[in-house]
This record gives structure tokens, sequence and C-alpha cells, in this order.
């Protein structure tokens, strides 16, 4: 299963990437993490490793080559890539979790990031996973991505919705331009709820534009302490919420053999 996680900036998508991949390891499965934020670098961190893996960017050889490409984008030369595939300077791995990383901005004036976008979703729709492994990917904030296409090649999205207006907005962006992307389904889980009353307003706003909530994560003070150092929450109500949430995907996608 291919799993993006989207949203508005700053809503809470690495730190659910890194709750649900730490949960999916819990529970003995393989799980490969997909950085696809061209800005922040510290997910590697989050997911407990001490550096981040060499971008895919460098494999395929540079930017510059990688837009010279960009017209036949056939990138990995038609081959399904295996996790096992992925040489190890490239890939990060601990204890069943892997991390890969697209690739980041790093000079001014190197130009735009549609080559990582069109990286990403050729890498995307060539990994091949079997029946129990996850690919969960940490999505660049907004939409842009739809419009690289970037979606075309996952099977499911999990919005991360903040109880604000502009948030539950993009929200149902997302879920649209999903639709438009042929993923069969989409959901949204709510973050940073501080109450019941402003997770079942949340929940109602979302289910007036058709998104089904399929689960709800508090305000955790022990997920942002653990922020200002970048590293894993190591306990708290996010850690126990968040297993609710793995069962949802696990019961919607009719996997519930990852138990
Ligand atoms: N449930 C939560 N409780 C408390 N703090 C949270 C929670 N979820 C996320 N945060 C905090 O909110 C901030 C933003 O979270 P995070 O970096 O995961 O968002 P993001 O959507 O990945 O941001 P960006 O768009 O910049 O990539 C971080 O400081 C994080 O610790
Ligand atoms: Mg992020």
């Amino acid at each position: 299963m291919k799993i993006s996680v989207c949203a508005k900036g700053g809503s809470g998508k690495s730190t659910i990437v890194a709750l649900l991949a730490n949960e999916a390891r819990n529970r003995g499965r393989r799980v490969l993490v997909v950085d696809s934020d061209e800005s922040n670098s510290g997910l590697y961190r989050m997911l407990g490793f001490d550096k981040p893996p060499v971008p895919l960017m460098e494999l395929v050889g540079g930017k510059t080559s990688l837009k010279q490409k960009m017209g036949s984008p056939d990138i990995f030369a038609g081959k399904e890539i295996h996790l096992e595939d992925i040489p190890s300077l490239y890939l990060v791995e601990h204890d069943g979790t892997m991390m890969v990383s697209i690739g980041k901005i790093m000079q001014s004036l190197e130009g735009c990031a549609c080559p990582m976008g069109v990286l990403n979703r050729e890498f995307l729709k060539k990994v091949s996973v079997t029946n129990g492994e996850m690919v969960i990917i940490d999505m660049e904030a907004g939409v842009e991505h739809f419009g690289r296409g970037v979606e075309t090649s996952v099977d499911y999205v999990l919005i991360v919705v903040e109880p604000p207006f502009e948030s539950v907005e993009i929200a149902g962006k997302i879920y649209d331009l999903a639709h438009g992307s042929g993923i069969k389904n989409t959901w949204a889980v709510l973050n940073k709820i501080p109450n019941e009353e402003i997770a079942s307003r949340t929940r109602s706003e979302l289910e007036k534009k058709g998104i089904k909530v399929i689960g709800s994560i508090s305000v955790d003070p022990e997920v942002f302490l653990a922020s200002i150092e970048g590293r894993f929450p190591k306990q708290g109500t996010a850690m126990n919420q968040i297993k609710q949430v793995m069962d949802s995907i696990l019961s919607e996608t009719g996997q519930k053999s990852l138990q």
C-alpha cells in the first residue's frame, strides 16, 4: 500500500508520518518512508536515523540530467523497484523502517522543484511493495504535487487537518484533486485537537465536504517537546491515538492481516 500524507503547511504531516511508521514497525511490518518535501530536512531525525539518505535525485544524475529526461520520463528504465534493490547509499534503514529522500533545494537560483515532482511520481510508480509492506509519503505542503501528478502513483491519500478554516478548506481542495487523480480512498485525520467540542466541529465541517474522518490526534505536549530536539515523541497521547488511525487505515484498505 502506498499512502500519501498531505496537508496545509505545518499541520502535522511529518509528525503523523513518523507516528504511523513507528506504529507499523511496532506491528512487525516493513515500512518505507519517502521524504518528498524539498524544503524541510528533519524527517530522518524524527524517524530515529542519525543521518539522512543521499537524495534519489543524485542516483538519477542530478537535476540537470533529470531535466533532459523529463519529456520522456522513464527515469528508471522500465524496471520495478523492490525495496531491497535500492542502493544502500540512498536508503537509511533500522529495524524494518526505511527512508529515502527525493531531493532538496540546496542553492539559490538552482531552479524550480519540478524535477523533484517528476522523480517522486516516477519513483512511486515503479516502487513495488509486497502485501503488508507500507510506503508512507511525507508530501510537500499544499497542493502543487497534484499539479505534477505525484498522486497518480499512490493508492491512498491521508489529509492531516487542524481545526482552522484554512486547513479545512485546503483539505477540501486536496480531496477533490485526489479524486481527480483517480485515488480510491481519501481520508482525513484531525490533528492538534484541544477538546472534544473542537474535534466534533472540525469533523462536521469535513463531513460537509464528503471527507471521511478516520481518527483524531490531540494536542500533545510530548510531541511538541520532542520537536524542539527534532526527535520522535517517546510516549504520550498521540502515540496511543495513532493506533486507532492505523486500525482504520487497515480496515479501510482490507489489510487486517497487518495487525
Ligand atoms: N498532535 C500534536 N500535538 C502537538 N504538537 C504537534 C502535533 N502535531 C504536530 N505538532 C507540532 O506542530 C509542528 C508542525 O508539525 P510538522 O512538522 O509535523 O508539520 P508539517 O505539516 O510536516 O509541516 P511542514 O508543512 O512544514 O512540513 C511541530 O512543531 C510539531 O511538533
Ligand atoms: Mg513536514
